[in-house]
């Protein structure tokens, strides 16, 4: 006997133990997974600085300052976006509430923007990051309100006019939208958004009188694309709000996952200068304390700018290459992808020309699915367009920074299951 809600919890899953990851020399029958957003580049560079630094004091192991974020984290964290994001004014340590994960803190921001169960919901352009469905909304009673801004430009100042008609389609079914959610650096699609396409995006929240979130997470994994075509990342902080919106309306969120290939260590971070929205914040980040270990880490991590630097550059660099290895592999497979991008850990395939869908009796979305089970039960995995709310069948998103062998062997099984199915 559970409860409704948790009933429909009982149907969402995750990982959970083993993993049975590929290995060629210990374990050549296993997994190769191309669907966690983990930056295996820099996995042993970053192993190796927090073993050199774990030396914890007695008053780590009591609740020390309390549950979001002490002020040697806040105060490095500040000085590290200081420094990288060039925000229009200094961040202050006050202005940055910690919990375990930006995962906890999306569900924060939903938790504080809407009412449960009332019709307030948030806007979000597609595609986009799949998890925000479950994070967002498991526990929080909000419903999400996705727009379709187009497939691949979602970049564009003209994506306004999606988000207007989204929130106006909204507003005629009774929904009062609360707030915009971007994901900047873009996931799936691995783009940084263009100043004016903020500029733009921050004039429309400010008209409606919403929320603009930013998740800047992947923010200094941006790397270059040979001459290809790039975007530097800008984040909301470091346009001036003057004129445009009220930047208690404004938020960003930050974190150790992607940047610092540290998602173990379950650190995430709300930057707002809206106090109430900070207060609230930190109330119910109790129930995602993250640990003092972890903040300790992350704070002598964050502290050390030289080691940062390099640690960024190499990342980088190594970002760059296995993008470009990921390319070829692709191209020579037959593969297409969307070409833009210099951002994140993924690439945006199309394989709708390989999607089984005699099987289907036509259905994309069902030969979709059918063509992941395709890919698991050939050892290989990738998050599938679906769950991204992909405006049609047959995308899947791969995660490029693995390492190299497992990489080559990814890519020749997810061949060898499209030789099969076309
Ligand atoms: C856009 C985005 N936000 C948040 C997360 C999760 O971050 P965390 O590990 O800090 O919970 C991810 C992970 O894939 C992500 O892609």
């Amino acid at each position: 006997m559970i409860s409704r809600r948790a009933t429909e919890w009982t149907k969402v899953g995750f990982n959970h133990g083993a993993q049975n990851a590929y290995d060629p020399a210990n374990n050549p029958n296993g997994i190769v997974s191309f669907a966690n957003a983990e930056n295996w580049l820099v996995n042993e560079d970053i192993t190796d600085f927090i073993n050199t630094h774990n030396h914890f004091d007695k008053l780590l192991f009591v609740y020390g300052e309390g549950f979001t974020g002490t002020r040697r984290l806040r105060s490095a964290m500040a000085s590290h976006l200081n420094r990288h994001f060039k925000p229009v004014q200094d961040i202050d340590p006050e202005q940055i509430t910690f919990g375990a994960g930006v995962t906890s803190l999306n569900e924060v921001c939903g938790l504080i923007t809407c009412n449960p169960d009332s019709q307030e919901s948030i806007l979000l352009g597609r595609p986009v990051y799949g998890a925000f469905a479950f994070d967002l909304t498991m526990r929080t009673g909000v419903n999400l309100e996705y727009v379709d801004v187009g497939d691949t430009d979602q970049f564009s100042p003209d994506c306004v006019a999606g988000y207007e008609a989204g929130f106006e389609a909204a507003k005629a079914r009774g929904v009062s939208i609360k707030a915009l959610i971007l994901c900047n650096p873009h996931n799936p699609l691995g783009q940084c958004y263009p100043r004016e396409t903020l500029v733009e995006l921050m004039h429309f929240c400010a008209a409606k009188g919403i929320h603009l979130i930013s998740d800047e997470i992947y923010a200094l994994s941006v790397y270059k694309r040979g001459d290809g075509p790039s975007e530097e990342f800008t984040s909301v902080l470091a346009i001036d709000p003057t004129g445009i919106i009220n930047p208690s309306q404004v938020h960003v969120l930050y974190g150790m996952s992607k940047d610092f290939s540290g998602a173990g260590m379950r650190l995430g971070c709300l930057v707002s200068q809206n106090a109430d929205f900070t207060k609230a914040a930190r109330a119910i980040c109790r129930f995602n304390s993250p640990s003092q270990l972890s903040m300790d880490l992350a704070a002598k991590l964050l502290k050390d700018q030289d080691y940062v630097a390099r640690f960024l550059e190499k990342s980088q660099n190594l970002l760059s290459q296995a993008r470009s290895l990921a390319e070829e592999l692709l191209t020579e497979a037959g593969i297409q992808f969307h070409q833009k991008g210099n951002a994140g850990f993924f690439m945006w395939l199309d394989l709708a020309p390989y999607l089984p869908l005699k099987e289907t009796n036509g259905d994309g979305w069902a030969a979709e699915r059918l063509l992941s089970q395709q890919f698991s039960k050939a050892g290989v995995m990738m998050s599938a367009g679906e769950p991204y709310k992909a405006p049609s069948p047959g995308r899947f998103r791969f995660v490029f920074c693995i390492k190299e062998d497992a990489m080559r062997e990814g890519v020749k099984r997810i061949s060898q299951v499209l030789t099969k199915t076309s």
